[in-house]
């Protein structure tokens, strides 16, 4: 697929089928996703693949997360809207997998920051190549909230948490946010 046909189509997807994901797909998808740069080429991601049984335990964080992030939820979304987003905190939308992308922790302010752009740039790869796959994902920060609880989960506390997605089939066909204007300063005197 075209790169930039495959920018533009990718949507988060908040429905999936209950299809399992063939775990050597996914662990393709995830190899090649780590082609991203990285500051000093330290490549200081983790991803975690969460399915089944993990998958539910992640699940009962969710309360935590809503309680966390609801105060938010109430200044900016409709209470139907508010509601839908609970849901999606429960159960990812049935998504057969979730991906936890994790970054190794610096006690370097700068470090850190690098390596969180340098983990995101290889979870942007993921969500373009599941799209290619015909794979959807949702990226989420609402565990940022419980990070802590987060690492314990996955055993990795001597990481940081950049975000979680859920990997599956995708059941629905959301619309395309239109792109917003103002984004480019150009400079040259
Ligand atoms: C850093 C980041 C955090 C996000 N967090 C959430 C989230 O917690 N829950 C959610 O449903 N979507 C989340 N999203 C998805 C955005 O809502 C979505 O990308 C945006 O509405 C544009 O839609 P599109 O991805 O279909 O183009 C997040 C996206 C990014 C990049």
């Amino acid at each position: 697929m075209e790169l930039y046909k495959a920018m533009q189509e990718r949507r988060s997807i908040r429905k999936f089928k209950p299809d399992p994901v063939d775990r050597k797909l996914l662990e393709e998808l995830i190899q090649k996703s780590m082609w991203a740069p990285s500051g000093t080429n330290v490549q200081p991601w983790k991803f975690v693949v969460l399915t089944e049984k993990k998958k539910e335990e992640f699940w009962q964080l969710s309360n935590l997360v809503i309680e966390a992030v609801d105060e938010t939820l109430k200044q900016q979304f409709s209470d139907k809207m508010r509601l839908f987003i609970h849901g999606y905190f429960r159960d990812f939308g049935g998504a057969p997998a979730l991906v936890v992308v994790l970054t190794q922790n610096n006690e370097n302010q700068e470090g850190i920051q690098a390596n969180y752009e340098s983990a995101s740039a290889a979870m942007y790869n993921l969500l373009l190549l599941a799209h290619e796959a015909g794979l959807g994902t949702c990226w989420m920060t609402g565990h940022l909230a419980v990070e802590k609880k987060v690492l314990e989960l996955v055993g990795c506390t001597d990481y940081r948490l950049v975000g979680v997605t859920p990997i599956g089939y995708p059941d629905q066909s959301p619309p395309v946010p239109p792109r917003k204007g103002d984004k480019l300063l150009w400079l040259d005197k």
